[in-house]
């Protein structure tokens, strides 16, 4: 089968489309023929193996313990394992995988997985394409558990989504409505009218307005870009207000700036105001929660362009900015 593979640790020229073995499912695993698999921020840091604390985090500390990327997927049932009760050949899937990036892929049936770990599976919601699919299971996690999970998001609640426009924030700004929230999200000014179309109450333009000088004070901020300092966003948030970091690139090569994480845990038990960090694992019951939002018509994920396998490179290349517009989606050829 045809698989974007990497030996080494390495900016997009590491990838090459490569010829390999189909792999064979576990006793308890699935084998899944892909159909499309989403890209982002989470994959280029596999990729390059940076920040390098990324490698501990069971990646491979040299070089890649996987040789195919990719995690993200959509496909449909193509063996299941001796064990595997849940899913038969022929059923349309979505979740996260083992090596995403090739026609064929093999995922964990459990319900439950850590960002190095098998992946989970659900059934493919009824009204999207295999493209739309492809990209919820880290955004839309990452957001669930952000909002609702870390956050505590109730109802009538006021909330600020810090890369309300990116692959996470999109799906925040729709979950958070569905939740029953305020919602107000910040983006640069060419992603306005996209944030307000998925439903923003308000939207601030970055490069225009500092939502930290005079802010309203937001019940939750759920901050995934920008990587601005804590004392700037406690400013911004009511006193008894949760921040849940999720990320935000460009931290620097050792640690991706994952100090301020660590801060805002040293700091929290010190401040009337909850600080907390998240790390997403993919749940197949918040799979299930989105697949529900989803047919309901609450959510509906957005797709920044979609690519060919071979040039999944390129895709990479463009998911190294930090200015994701929804998901980035590679396109499997098959059949
Ligand atoms: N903790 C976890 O478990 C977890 C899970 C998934 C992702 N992450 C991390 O979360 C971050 C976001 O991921 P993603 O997939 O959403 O990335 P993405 O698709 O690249 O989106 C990032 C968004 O942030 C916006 N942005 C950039 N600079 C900003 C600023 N200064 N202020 C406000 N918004 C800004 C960008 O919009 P503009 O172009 O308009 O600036 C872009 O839409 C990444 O660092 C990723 O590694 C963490």
């Amino acid at each position: 089968m045809k698989a974007i593979t990497q030996d080494r640790y390495g900016s997009s020229e590491v990838l090459q489309l490569a010829d390999i073995e189909k792999p064979t499912p576990g006793d308890d695993e699935v084998l899944i023929s892909v159909r499309a698999a989403g890209v982002g921020p989470e994959v280029w840091h596999v990729m390059t193996g940076r920040p390098y604390f990324v490698r501990l985090m069971g990646f491979g500390v040299r070089k890649p313990k996987a040789r195919v990327i990719g995690r993200d997927v959509a496909g449909s049932v193509e063996a299941v394992g001796s064990q595997v009760t849940g899913f038969k050949p022929g059923d349309e899937v979505f979740g996260s995988c083992r090596g995403a990036l090739a026609e064929y892929a093999c995922a964990s049936a459990g319900d439950e997985s850590g960002v190095d770990g098998g992946g989970v599976l659900a059934p493919k919601p009824a009204n999207l394409t295999f493209e739309q699919a492809a990209g919820i299971s880290t955004s839309g996690c990452t957001a669930v558990q952000g909002l609702r999970d870390a956050g505590g998001l109730q109802a009538g609640q006021s909330v600020l989504i810090i890369g309300a426009s990116g692959g996470v924030g999109t799906f925040a700004v729709q979950v958070a409505k569905a939740l029953g929230a305020r919602v107000t999200g910040v983006c640069s000014t060419a992603k306005v009218d996209l944030v307000r179309s998925i439903g923003a109450d308000e939207v601030i333009d970055y490069t225009r307005e500092d939502f930290t000088e005079q802010p309203p004070p937001y019940d939750l901020i759920l901050d995934t870009a920008g990587r601005r300092s804590l004392s700037r966003l406690r400013r911004a948030l009511a006193p008894g207000g949760t921040l849940v970091i999720v990320g935000g690139e460009g931290g620097g090569r050792m640690t991706g700036g994952f100090e301020r994480q660590l801060m805002a845990a040293v700091l929290s038990p010190f401040v009337p105001q909850q600080l907390r960090s998240l790390i997403a694992v993919d749940r197949r019951k918040d799979l299930l929660f989105l697949k529900d939002l989803i047919e309901a018509g609450q959510v509906t994920p957005v797709v920044d362009r979609t690519y060919p396998l071979d040039e999944a490179d390129k895709a990479l290349t463009d998911a190294d900015e930090g200015h994701g517009r929804g998901k980035k989606i590679i396109t499997v050829a098959w059949g």
